[in-house]
């Protein structure tokens, strides 16, 4: 969807006002922590602060840059919007209470919609340079996580491993990372979101790491599960069930198929494997700006996928007590199938 077309969507809005950090730099490529972004079918403005006004002006050349303060934010939108003619106004719903609050009462002239449908559903399908970025995200991690992998032997902490994973990530060229690195060993990784603990590590524990580089402001996201040595009979089936089971899914998955669906195929073969009570979360969402955006290919979700969609594929098995099981790979959608973006090998004993 081009800026365009966000106006003939339902021919609902004359204008959009962006307040959210992810939208502003989406739009404009700087990174702002305040200010909002105005869009008509004939201007484009960039409210920012004194902070960023030198940065604003050197890389924002299609956006006409207005300097405000902290108070006077809502009036300058307001302004912006009188100035343009504006009636309908399209805002998201990220702001908190309080800002709306204040948002409301500077506009009370215009007619506000909530437009995050129409903003959502154009960040979900990305350019070939935003594929580029998350690609480069991808290929920062994976090496990262080669590298800190080398050094692994019985005894380093969860802590330990995830602070060299995010040194590695950082040094290799990650802006940051794009949520806080999960690392779980033996019987933590039966934690979905594990916080990283003091707990040293054990030959043939299960070693769960879910990790993403942020790139350009483009996430990755990868999981992989592995050990140093051998795991047991029971979690090595769970291995190679979450193993066929993402690539079932990954064969089967195209546009045009809702994310309900796509959730399916894997939950459906997990089930079959006799786990199904054990898979509690969704198969995966989409990536961009945000380590978690729409779509949500989860159970319940008819939203349909479409070519150029970036979203992860991350069955997992999670049995309390014992361990879990979760692989992540990002697939790039296309019209008769996805493209996996993730190169990083799937081998449970390293
Ligand atoms: N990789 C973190 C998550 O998707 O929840
Ligand atoms: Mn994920």
């Amino acid at each position: 969807m081009t800026t365009a077309e966000m106006f003939e969507n339902k021919g609902k809005f004359d204008a959009f006002v962006l307040t959210g950090e992810s939208n502003r730099y989406y739009f404009t490529r700087c990174s702002t922590s305040f200010g909002a972004v105005v869009i008509t079918p004939e201007i484009r403005v960039f409210i920012t602060d004194f902070r960023y006004e030198s940065e604003a002006r050197e890389k924002v050349s299609d956006f006409e840059i207005v300097v405000t303060t902290f108070a006077e934010l809502y009036g300058k939108i307001a302004e912006t919007l009188k100035k343009a003619g504006a009636k309908t106004v399209g805002y998201e719903q990220s702001m908190s209470v309080g800002e709306f609050a204040l948002f409301k009462a500077a506009l009370k002239e215009f007619k506000l919609k909530p437009a995050d449908d129409v903003i959502e559903s154009k960040r979900a399908i990305k350019t070939e340079e935003e594929i580029g970025f998350i690609v480069s995200a991808q290929r920062i991690a994976e090496r990262a996580l080669q590298k800190a992998v080398t050094g692994l032997k019985p005894g380093m902490t969860e802590r330990e491993l995830m602070a060299e994973i995010n040194y590695e990530m950082i040094k290799g060229g990650a802006d940051k990372y794009s949520f806080e690195t999960i690392t779980a060993f033996g019987a933590n990784s039966a934690q979905p979101h594990h916080h990283p603990s003091d707990k040293k590590l054990e030959k043939d524990e299960l070693i769960l790491v879910d990790m993403g580089a942020m790139f350009n402001g483009y996430c990755s996201d990868m999981t992989r599960t592995f050990c140093l040595g051998d795991p047991g009979e029971e979690l090595t089936r769970v291995y190679e069930t979450v193993k066929s089971a993402q690539a079932y899914a990954i064969k089967h998955i195209k546009a045009g198929m809702t994310c309900n669906d796509a959730d399916a195929l894997a939950r459906e073969y997990i089930t079959a494997n006799g786990y199904g009570s054990h898979f509690g979360h969704s198969f995966g969402h989409g990536v961009g700006i945000d380590i978690h955006e729409t779509p949500r290919v989860g159970q319940g979700s008819d939203f349909v996928l479409q070519p150029n969609m970036v979203i992860t594929a991350e069955p997992g098995i999670y049995i309390p007590g014992l361990g879990g099981v979760r692989i992540e790979d990002m697939l790039v959608v296309g019209e008769d199938g996805v493209t996996d973006i993730t190169e990083y090998d799937k081998k449970l004993s390293i």
